[in-house]
């Protein structure tokens, strides 16, 4: 569990934007990205958090990216990144789209901007031929197994709707070749937050899928091992060892690569590990009480920020900041938020048990800093309740910067009045 920033400059910058706020470290983010340089090429799942200034750090340190939606190839766009196909192994595109389904609006945005696709259906590639050939695609393959670290994030198995199943494979390059597409790569993304000890399993699954594509006669230029690397948030949790997870995908391209008889490109496709640890949720402490044994910390910000713990009962470390920096004594405090919805607790397991939590005792108007939210963080908050989106703040060598200013309730009323 980590929180990059000192507790002055979190006061100074909840003083100057207010709380909720976002807060990230571009340090940090780099150095993440330092950590996984051994892999070719390494695509930022923008879904963990795809503000258009994270974007563009993650461009300008030469991380490519991955979107999900017409939204987030936009999003790329507006960031920088360089539309168009790879030209081989060596020179991958900027943006792939990842998905199982394609809506038409997307459809025309992938075909207009030459977005490759990397399909987990094989609906996908007829719809695709039908309006590009010569559009390139890559294969997203379920292996018939997953891990994750909640059901809801495994992505393997018969019981993910993600992928194209393996026994599918030769369908789907039946399809490219009918289709006159062309096969860019093989991608398998089981799940997130996995358990390494799937690897070896995972690996030897992709070398599998290369050795029957280049039995059915198809060329490819590369490879990905997906995302799903997990980092440490709580105290204890182990740390991914990034030069052995490399070097099984080194082995695994390799032995590829000795069976298509050339070079093949190696990504790597990681949300998580590139910015959770960069990021803190601000919040401000507005009341105080206790239910019998429970003891009750309200702040400003919820479910509708950070999702996480009401949606798969994920742990995040917090502590309590005052403004003279003290510590009060610690307290068993359940840290709760302003919804209205019994949910909206942060200190929960799965399936929504209150958790009690040992923080310093914290009053009104106390900061309350939630740790390792850059990713699935602000990207996954709604307007529920009619909350506006909070703000967002980059700090990169000292310097603090706004890249998103807090949506006011105006705007949202605005989408329905005057229609
Ligand atoms: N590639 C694909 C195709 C994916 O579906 C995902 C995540 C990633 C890469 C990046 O996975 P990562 O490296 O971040 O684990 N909201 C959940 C996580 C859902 C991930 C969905 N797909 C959470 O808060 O834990």
């Amino acid at each position: 569990m980590s929180n990059p920033f000192s507790p002055a400059l979190l006061w100074n910058l909840a003083d100057q934007y207010g709380t909720p706020l976002w807060v990230y470290d571009a340090a940090t983010i780099r150095e993440r990205i330092a950590q996984l340089q051994a892999f070719d090429t390494v695509r930022f799942a923008q879904k963990a958090c795809s503000n258009i200034h994270i974007l563009k750090l993650m461009r300008e340190q030469g991380v490519k990216v991955d979107a999900v939606s017409r939204g987030e190839i936009l999003r790329a766009l507006a960031a920088g990144f360089t539309p168009g196909f790879a030209s081989g192994a060596h020179e991958p595109a900027d943006i792939v789209f990842t998905a199982d389904v394609m809506d038409e609006a997307t459809l025309a945005t992938v075909v207009e901007h030459q977005v490759p696709v990397n399909a987990g259906s094989i609906d996908m590639l007829h719809q695709l031929a039908a309006v590009s050939k010569g559009h390139h695609v890559w294969l997203r393959i379920n292996p018939g197994f997953g891990h994750g670290h909640s059901n809801k994030t495994n992505t393997g198995g018969e019981h993910s709707k993600h992928g194209i199943w393996h026994s599918e494979l030769e369908a789907a390059l039946t399809a490219i070749k009918a289709g006159g597409l062309v096969l860019a790569g093989l991608h398998m993304h089981i799940g997130s937050g996995v358990d390494y000890g799937h690897l070896q399993e995972v690996c030897g699954a992709m070398v599998k899928l290369v050795e029957r594509t280049h039995a059915a006669g198809h060329d490819l230029h590369a490879i990905s091992a997906g995302g799903g690397l997990s980092i440490p948030y709580r105290d204890g949790d182990a740390t991914i060892d990034t030069t052995h997870y490399h070097g099984l995908w080194h082995a695994a391209r390799q032995q590829a690569e000795s069976i298509v008889g050339h070079k093949l490109g190696l990504e790597l496709e990681p949300g998580r590990f590139l910015v959770a640890e960069s990021g803190v949720l601000l919040g401000t402490v507005r009341a105080t009480k206790n239910a019998g044994s429970n003891h009750f910390v309200l702040v400003d910000t919820g479910f509708n920020e950070l999702m996480r713990p009401s949606m798969y009962g994920s742990y995040h470390g917090m502590e309590v900041l005052r403004r003279d920096g003290l510590q009060l004594p610690t307290q068993d405090s359940v840290v709760a938020g302003p919804l209205c919805e019994s949910g909206d607790v942060f200190t929960q397991g799965d399936g929504g048990v209150v958790l009690p939590r040992a923080l310093a005792g914290a009053n009104v108007g106390d900061l309350l800093v939630i740790h390792d939210t850059g990713a699935y963080g602000s990207s996954m908050s709604s307007n529920y309740n009619t909350r506006p989106l909070a703000a967002e703040v980059l700090v990169d060598s000292g310097k603090a910067q706004l890249i998103r200013r807090r949506q006011t309730v105006d705007e949202l009323l605005a989408l329905e009045m005057g229609l």
